[in-house]
């Protein structure tokens, strides 16, 4: 999940690689380096911290060379200080790597007993000598290269320089995504198309196995049997233009307040207006499905969770849904004419990637609900749905939740028509009350100061509880999540009626409870949990709408009216209230809401 960028040009580099980088901040952002080659020689340049310590650096100490490398990291080997940084190199080589190289321990004592002297703590180090180990031995750049291939396990992607070789820059991919642009006269490696975009919008994609080695006359790719093979040139779409926080403090704040309009976009390009459904078509029927087996990693797998609710509700669909980690490595049975849907903001997080390979091995049709529509995944894919969210920056996601779940309303009510569970009528309910959520989020966000004073008094928390039933029990973890990913506020998410079984143990004076309870068909059981907390001397923080919120009355603490909306739209629009809780309260703690501490917004290792 670290940021990998490579520029072979005419022109200095270390400012673009700078620049590059500064998109792939998102992938990691512990520390960052960049290494060039002038007139053959190895510079280098790393700093701790984020990239702007690099930057600073770099108008200190300048960096010339019109070939190089560059890498934002994610600590996975070795603690996240200058000499663990990336490159790592020795006199011959320079290495920025992504992944894990997971039999590192005993290459390194191997080349240790060579006399190879290791400086960092890093499995990436092993790359770099070993590279350098074939070199001595007399081989070329790219007879070693092809041979430290074969020597590594694991999933990962790596861009090296060679001292003494200004017009050779390679780099390779398994398991770890890696993109080759091309620009006129000059070439790039990137761990994305976004990293690249304001260089080019011409882009090739290493498939799993391949090594590249690019030359300033041509680019030259191999496979993983060292066989020369062509990869496709496509036309990217993304846009070069930096992508700024506008009026807002945060990413994450602009990307809450975009959510009327990207959950429209989102609705319009699967939904017309006379709600004629214009979803991708799929390569089997709905009624001929036997399980839908959904797969996804942290908020994704939330907004997959509920759509389990829908799925069953709607069209009477068994669906099984499983966090990827434990996926992949479950190798559960998967049924005959069974389908798969893997959701990821990113398109590339590693597990879940995995997860949906082992489904496609398992005969199941691959759908994907993904944000890059480039995106491994996405090429994976038998079926994409690309949500409309735009590119999404701050790690904690928003936007993307909430369109995913779009996407997921959609296909769940073409399910249910299909499978002749929704009449027509039953439908078009559904569509519209998701055509108006838009104008019902614009009245939540105005609200936007109550939640503020609300957040402030959890600063002082240590913890909290997420209380939810039916498709808001996903919700509930949705919210703990988002408080602890970006409050460092521990907090868990609960089925409100679990809590009685273990947690209302832990509930005093100083444990927010957070019910998240719209007045729907569940309503009076919640009531009944939030009496056992209040009796508890608990604090009831209640979302839900007037009816409810009346039905309440003095034994929740603090309480918020919503709009008042059908049981099947109501998972997104109290999604709002829960991230903007989370955001406020990050923000009264003076926390880094757009990078917090040890996350990655891409997790693209295991
Ligand atoms: C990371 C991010 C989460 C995200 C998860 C899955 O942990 O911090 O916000 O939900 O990865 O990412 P994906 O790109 O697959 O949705």
């Amino acid at each position: 999940m670290c940021g990998i960028v490579g520029i072979l040009a005419k022109r200095p580099v270390a400012d673009l690689l700078v620049d590059g980088l500064r998109r792939l901040e998102y992938r990691g952002y512990d520390s960052a380096g960049i290494a060039t080659l002038t007139d053959g020689k190895l510079g280098i340049l790393r700093a701790e911290g984020k990239l702007n310590k690099l930057a600073e650096k770099l108008k200190r100490e300048t960096l010339s060379g019109t070939i190089g490398i560059g890498h934002t990291r994610w600590a996975t080997h070795g603690k996240p200080t200058e000499s663990n940084a990336h490159p790592h190199a020795t006199d011959l080589v320079a290495v920025v790597h992504n992944g894990i190289i997971e039999n590192y321990k005993q290459l390194r004592r191997e080349l240790e007993l060579k006399n190879h002297a290791f400086k960092s703590e890093t499995d990436t180090e092993t790359i770099a000598c070993l590279l350098s180990d074939y070199l001595q031995q007399g081989k070329t750049p790219q007879q070693a290269m092809a041979a430290a291939l074969k020597r590594f396990d694991g999933a990962f992607a790596i861009g090296v320089v060679f001292a003494g070789h200004n017009d050779l820059l390679m780099g390779a991919r398994r398991g770890s995504p890696m993109a080759i642009g091309y620009g006129d006269g000059e070439y790039y490696l990137g761990s994305d198309a976004l990293a690249l975009a304001p260089l080019t919008d011409r882009i090739s994609y290493l498939e799993e196995g391949d090594w590249v080695e690019i030359h300033h006359d041509g680019v030259i790719i191999h496979d993983e049997t060292d066989k020369v093979v062509k990869r496709k040139i496509c036309q990217t779409a993304l846009s070069g233009k930096t992508i700024d926080k506008g009026e807002y403090r945060h990413f994450m704040q602009k990307e809450i307040f975009e959510q009327p309009t990207v959950i429209a976009d989102t609705f319009s390009n699967y939904v017309t207006s006379e709600n004629t459904f214009t979803l991708p078509k799929l390569p089997f029927k709905w009624k001929d499905i036997s399980r839908l087996t959904i797969v996804a990693c942290g908020t994704a797998s939330y907004a997959g969770m509920v759509a389990k609710y829908w799925f069953e509700q709607l069209a009477r669909l068994p669906v099984e849904i499983d966090i990827a980690s434990e996926f992949r490595y479950r190798e559960p049975p998967l049924p005959a004419n069974g389908a798969t849907l893997v959701i990821s903001q990113s398109g590339e997080t590693a597990d879940t990637l995995a997860a949906a390979v082992y489904a496609k091995k398992q005969k199941q049709y691959l759908l994907a609900v993904v944000n890059v529509p480039q995106s491994s995944m996405a090429r994976l894919a038998d079926v994409v749905f690309p949500t409309l969210a735009g590119p999404e920056i701050g790690v904690a996601s928003t936007k993307a939740y909430t369109t995913q779940l779009v996407v997921l309303l959609c296909l769940a009510v073409e399910a249910g028509i299909a499978r002749g569970n929704l009449t027509q009528q039953q439908a078009e309910k559904i569509l519209q009350a998701l055509r108006e959520i838009p104008a019902h989020i614009n009245e939540v966000l105005r609200e936007e100061e109550k939640i503020c004073e609300l957040a402030k008094s959890f600063v002082d928390k240590n913890h909290a509880l997420y209380l939810g039933r039916g498709a808001l029990y996903p919700l509930a973890l949705e919210g703990a999540l988002k408080l602890k990913e970006i409050s460092y506020i521990h907090a868990e998410g609960y089925p409100a009626g679990e809590m009685k079984h273990g947690p209302i143990a832990l509930i005093d004076e100083n444990m927010p409870i957070v019910v998240l309870s719209p007045h729907d068909r569940l309503f009076e059981k919640t009531a009944s949990n939030i009496q056992e907390v209040s009796a508890r001397g608990g604090k009831i923080i209640l979302f839900s709408d007037k009816k409810g919120v009346a039905a309440i009355g003095a034994a929740a603490f603090w309480s918020m009216a919503l709009p008042s909306v059908i049981m099947e739209v109501a998972p997104i629009l109290y999604a709002i209230p829960v991230q903007l809780l989370a955001y406020y309260t990050a923000f009264a703690k003076g926390n880094d809401v757009d990078q917090p501490r040890n996350l990655a917004k891409s997790v693209t290792v295991e």
